[in-house]
């Protein structure tokens, strides 16, 4: 199982300004976190709640139709391309970043054991689509459209250039290049795949897409690409199974909430920095700003109250950012508590020569590359203990499915736990609707004509 080291958010260890009793503080709070625990797993299953995330690891009928439709198309594609943006994209892109061999897309066809390239577009930036049109060929391309709304203008726009070529190039079996991940019951996307007849996918209901990574969101392109989702859906389970003890001294996704929630609360902490000591975990970051912003930054609490609350995230990529954000995470405002993820055994390891050994950079030579990066790791920890800053690392015995799985559903826990500490609504995000609804005005959809207007006038005068 991971592990989370909170030492380092003590009073004992970086002094009481900056540091918890957290002796005192597990027992004071060992009560409302037994209840938010209690409360998270019997509500899970009412609607409207928000929780079927937590149920994804039980999900076997989901698992046996993505693993039936990954070999009915293995080797008939070349390039998997997902359409999709925040939550129906940035768990696929951390995931297949982790677990994929590095350079996945510039290996060779065996060296990829012929499994398909894997591209994510998410964002609509015109010159990187009309880019990757250079490098693929949309005739070898499976497209895995994915928005859980069906009708979010990004994906749908990129959709629609996409579904446009391939209608051009292949003829009617472009429907054969195409599935869809969206809901069951609403949006255009569930239309237009009834229509045109797509293989179509279900997120189901009461899902917020940054919670949906281990739905079809992004099952079926992890199975596509070769990535053994058993082993994932093992991963969630076990952590799933550790996370329902109540026990705070037991639970690390409760121990993650309440000292981010009392480093804000009581030291004025509130700024979060994700920070893995690994390449392949940068994107893990990303996921995570998502997650942990469109969660916690809210206006009104659930009494209606206005709080204007939040933790800002941070991405930050250990040993790289050494030499660019640590001198302010040390020396700037003591207003961040750091998250650092360490891996303890590498997939390689890679030795550097023994060499230039009379020169000041002998002292390298005989070393690993891997004991590199832990030392640093160990070096940026201590360096911020002596700064009295805190930080909690997240161990992983390895990057492997069953792992990966793991850290992030404990992380989804943890948003949850910490959203219920601060009393609001951790699965609703008002501004993105408001921003998609007048992405849709200002587009000239109807039914927002009114808006249009008054948006128009609003621009003329800012
Ligand atoms: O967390 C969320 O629900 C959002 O950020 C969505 O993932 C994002 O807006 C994309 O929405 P959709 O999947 O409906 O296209």
């Amino acid at each position: 199982m991971i592990k989370l080291n909170y030492r380092k958010t003590d009073s004992a260890i970086i002094g009481a300004d900056n540091g918890l009793n957290l002796e005192e503080e597990f027992t004071n709070y060992q009560e409302a976190i037994t209840n938010i625990i209690t409360s998270l797993n019997q509500r899970k299953d009412k609607p409207g709640q928000n929780l079927q995330w937590m149920n994804l690891g039980y999900n076997e009928e989901t698992v046996w139709y993505v693993k039936e439709f990954a070999s009915m198309v293995r080797n008939r594609f070349d390039n998997i391309l997902v359409l999709g943006i925040g939550g129906s994209a940035l768990g696929g892109i951390a995931v297949t970043e982790a677990l994929l061999k590095p350079y996945w897309n510039l290996l060779t066809n065996e060296q990829r054991n012929n499994f398909p390239r894997i591209f994510f577009l998410d964002n609509i930036d015109p010159d990187s689509m009309n880019g990757l049109f250079d490098v693929i060929d949309l005739k070898k391309t499976l497209v895995n459209v994915i928005t859980k709304s069906g009708d979010t203008a990004e994906t749908m726009a990129q959709f629609m250039v996409i579904r446009d070529k391939m209608k051009k190039e292949l003829g009617d079996d472009y429907r054969k290049h195409i599935v869809a991940t969206t809901d069951k019951k609403m949006g255009i996307l569930k239309q237009l795949a009834n229509q045109d007849g797509y293989k179509t996918f279900f997120i189901p209901d009461d899902i917020s897409g940054r919670f949906s990574v281990f739905s079809a969101v992004g099952l079926v392109p992890f199975a596509l690409v070769g990535l053994d989702i058993d082993k994932i859906i093992n991963g969630i389970k076990d952590m799933d199974l550790a996370l329902k003890n109540t026990d705070i001294h037991q639970n690390i996704a409760a121990q993650g909430a309440l000292i981010h929630y009392l480093m804000d609360k009581k030291l004025g902490k509130k700024i979060s920095v994700m920070m893995p000591y690994s390449s392949r975990l940068k994107y893990v970051s990303d996921w995570f700003v998502q997650l942990w912003a469109e969660s916690l930054g809210k206006e009104y609490n659930n009494n209606d109250e206005k709080i204007n609350t939040g933790l800002t995230p941070i991405k930050a990529l250990g040993a790289t950012d050494q030499h660019s954000q640590v001198q302010l995470f040390n020396e700037g405002p003591n207003d961040k508590l750091i998250t650092f993820i360490r891996v303890e055994n590498f997939d390689t390891t890679l030795e550097i020569p023994k060499e230039f050994e009379y020169t000041g950079i002998g002292y390298l030579g005989g070393k690993t590359i891997n004991e590199l990066l832990n030392a640093e790791a160990d070096s940026t920890k201590v360096s911020l203990v002596d700064y009295s800053r805190p930080s909690l690392t997240i161990s992983l015995e390895k990057i492997d499915e069953y792992n990966i799985a793991q850290l992030l559903y404990m992380l989804e826990v943890q948003t949850a736990i910490i959203g219920e500490l601060y009393n609001i609504n951790t699965f609703n995000h008002p501004s993105v609707e408001q921003a998609k609804n007048y992405t849709y005005a200002l587009m000239g959809r109807a039914g927002y004509e009114g808006s249009a207007e008054a948006l128009r006038e609003k621009l003329a005068t800012i």
